[in-house]
């Protein structure tokens, strides 16, 4: 069994959802775990401490070891408010699950600028400033596991999603040069493209998927990506419906010309744009799932 005895984890917005499954998981293979939720709506309004504080309650009643705090991690005060719970409470920090998420969707020409900021606020900026807040002890350390969490919708689009798939492809980018820069230090970052039943999906989903697409299968994957054993760095996994799949960035074998014209680009266009058999749509990510 794979195990977190004597690490110490943190997970944004394990109030709820995803975060609260990958935190009740990891506590109960023996992490010390920070229970972080700013206990807000769906599209980000409003703060309670009660989501975060249930959890850390749940934990500490089935016997494992857990704080909560309602930090916003959007902003720099609140992301190193986060890892100093860890470090005050459990003397290091081993393990960030970068979860937290809110929606603002709307089509693009509606958008306003307001809602394309704050969805990046939360998932791109919060993402970063908690790992930038907990990478000096990782380093200290020469040890690290980061999850960021994307979606199938950053990785192929959306509807309605301008301002998410911005922000979900971000941490892409984000996850890849971690993964990078981490590697002499011992730190490794991945990134997971989820789907799961959770408030912010069960209105889109249909019914039959509530008893498929449960959290607890999407935690599994990052558990395994938080471990000790875990070697890879730097990847992007699809998973849902207890499926894990690598996602990655492809390119076809193109055409080229030593003098490449704008006429040669369109009469050359098919071996341009030739296929590879690879899965390219959230569509096509879905029923392989399914
Ligand atoms: P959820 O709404 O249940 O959980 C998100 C949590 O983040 C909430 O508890 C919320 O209070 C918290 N949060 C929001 N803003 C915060 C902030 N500034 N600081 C701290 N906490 C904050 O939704 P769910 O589905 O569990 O989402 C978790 C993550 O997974 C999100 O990043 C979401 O975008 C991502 N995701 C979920 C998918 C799904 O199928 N459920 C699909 C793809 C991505």
């Amino acid at each position: 069994m794979l195990r977190f005895d004597d690490r110490v984890a943190i997970v944004t917005g394990a109030g709820h959802g995803l975060g609260r499954s990958h935190a009740l998981l990891l506590a109960e293979r023996g992490a010390k775990v920070v229970v972080n939720d700013l206990g807000g709506a769906l599209d980000g309004t409003g703060a309670s401490a009660g989501p975060a504080a249930e959890v850390a309650e749940l934990i500490r009643e089935t016997g494992g070891q857990a704080v909560a705090g309602a930090d916003d991690v959007s902003t720099p005060e609140g992301a190193e408010a986060v890892v100093r719970a860890a470090v005050d409470a459990f003397g290091r920090i081993d393990i960030v699950v970068n979860n937290a998420g809110i929606l603002r969707d709307r089509s693009f020409g509606k958008m306003t600028v307001e809602e394309f900021d704050a969805v990046l606020a939360v998932h791109v900026r919060g993402s970063y400033l908690v790992s930038r807040a907990a990478y000096p002890y990782m380093k200290e350390a020469g040890y690290g596991r980061v999850v960021n969490t994307s979606s199938p919708a950053g990785l192929f689009g959306n509807f309605g999603q301008a301002n998410y798939s911005t922000a979900k492809m971000g941490l892409v980018g984000l996850t890849k040069t971690l993964g990078i820069e981490g590697a002499r230090n011992g730190v490794k970052a991945n990134a997971i493209a989820p789907v799961a039943w959770t408030r912010m999906t069960s209105s889109l989903l249909p019914a039959e998927f509530e008893s498929r697409f449960t959290a607890e299968r999407v935690s599994a994957l990052v558990a395994y990506l938080v471990h000790d054993s875990c070697e890879v760095s730097g990847e992007v996994f699809s998973v849902g419906g207890g499926r894990v799949a690598r996602v990655f960035v492809a390119e076809g074998p193109g055409w080229r010309s030593d003098d490449l014209t704008p006429e040669d680009v369109a009469a050359n266009w098919a071996a341009v744009m030739a296929e590879q058999p690879y899965l390219l749509t959230a569509t096509e990510s879905m029923q392989a799932m399914l």
